[in-house]
């Protein structure tokens, strides 16, 4: 049964309607509240990652509004739109996944928090600049984001191509997600990119739709809500007629200097958390402060078409003439930006990262422990 059965109905007619949120954690809030997040699973990943870094500096202003974003080849789908994918694919620890039309690697990046690091994360994407810009993108967050250290990461690789050229050898996956419209004809190429018990979710004939493999020869499908994406592009006629194939990544088994890591890793996790649970360690840092606004009085109904960005808000009484609402809304938040100075939390600290650096080992060892990572 589905929790919310008017904003299905909203959504069949125009989209989605969440607003807009004052910075990530407030977009999640907003998304938890409408029922597009279900399970803390999803919720942390979300959290994990800021929307805004997978923006253009000078837009990030928009990134934590439900809307899709276009910039030349650079494409993200609504907030909405990915929790309802996210939650569709049902992602457990050490799965395969492939992602075709893989854009910036948000989702991609999103997927690796949760199938760890015996998984598969494979993205394919047609253009070049996308790729790399993807590949800069997933470099600053290993880099630099403490996200990196709270999960275990199944880092994703992309390739560039066209999805509807994968050579009819590749592997298998247990999840697949196409980010950009289906044909129906192609349907068939797709059920087949996933095993048995696998799940297929891709935009096809405006419904974003899931299909589970249930065995050999046999689907389930259902449609989980009406979406207008722009349509996979289709290859072009290579010369002379010669038919195109395109590889996908190679499934590569860690080594066991990799595997060591990783073990040590998760060692040192536990005892940082038995250590939490003790009371040894001092008390995480305030969480963090919530800037509850005082819900608007108006709700920014977004139309969600993926096409492009379009949004369009439904005029409210409150907008034109009579301002009133926003003023009171200023003061409120006047208020709160006192509150927040008062009790402003700590920064939080990285205890996996403090761990490693105060331990009894040559310094390239802690380095390898760190991934080599800046921050
Ligand atoms: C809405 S964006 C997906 C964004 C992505 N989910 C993310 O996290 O950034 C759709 C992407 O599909 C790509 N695309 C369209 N047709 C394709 C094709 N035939 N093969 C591969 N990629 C394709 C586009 O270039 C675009 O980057």
């Amino acid at each position: 049964m589905r929790p919310d059965t008017q904003r299905d109905s909203q959504f069949k007619k125009m989209g989605g309607a969440v607003s807009a949120g004052e910075d990530n954690d407030d977009l999640i809030d907003n998304l938890k509240e409408a029922h597009y997040i279900r399970t803390e699973v999803v919720e942390q990943a979300f959290r994990a990652i800021d929307r805004a870094d997978y923006y253009l500096e000078i837009y990030k202003d928009n990134a934590y509004k439900d809307l899709a974003w276009k910039n030349g080849n650079i494409h993200l789908s609504a907030p909405c739109i990915y929790s309802e994918v996210m939650e569709a694919l049902d992602l457990q620890p050490g799965l395969s996944f492939l992602n075709l039309g893989s854009g910036t690697g948000y989702l991609s990046t999103m997927v690796g928090l949760i199938l760890g690091p015996f998984g598969v994360n494979h993205g394919i994407e047609l253009h070049v600049d996308v790729v790399e810009y993807a590949n800069q993108k997933l470099e600053n967050f290993i880099k630099t984001s403490d996200s990196f250290d709270k999960f275990e990461f199944c880092e994703p690789s992309f390739v560039v191509g066209n999805c509807l050229e994968i050579a009819s050898d590749s592997h298998q996956y247990d999840r697949v997600y196409c980010g950009a419209g289906v044909q129906k004809d192609h349907e068939e190429y797709m059920r087949n990119l996933i095993k048995v018990g696998g799940i297929l979710v891709m935009p096809l004939e405006e419904k974003l739709t899931k299909i589970t493999r249930t065995g050999l020869n046999t689907w389930e499908t259902e449609k989980i809500l009406a979406v207008s994406f722009a349509p996979l592009i289709q290859p072009c006629s290579s010369d002379a007629g010669k038919v195109r194939t395109v590889q996908l990544p190679s499934v590569s088994i860690g080594t066991l200097q990799d595997l060591t890591r990783i073990c040590i890793r998760r060692t040192l996790k536990n005892t940082i958390n038995q250590d939490k649970s003790n009371g040894g360690v001092p008390p995480k840092a305030v969480s963090r402060f919530k800037r509850r606004r005082i819900r608007r009085r108006r709700m920014d109904a977004i139309v969600l078409v993926d096409k492009q960005v379009f949004a369009s808000r439904i005029s409210n009484p409150f907008d034109n003439n009579n301002n009133n609402g926003e003023d009171m809304e200023d003061v409120r938040r006047d208020d709160d930006e006192k509150e927040y100075n008062e009790f402003k939390p700590d920064p939080p600290l990285n205890l996996l990262r403090e761990k490693i650096l105060s331990l009894p080992l040559p310094e390239p060892l802690k380095l390898y422990l760190l991934y080599y990572r800046d921050k």
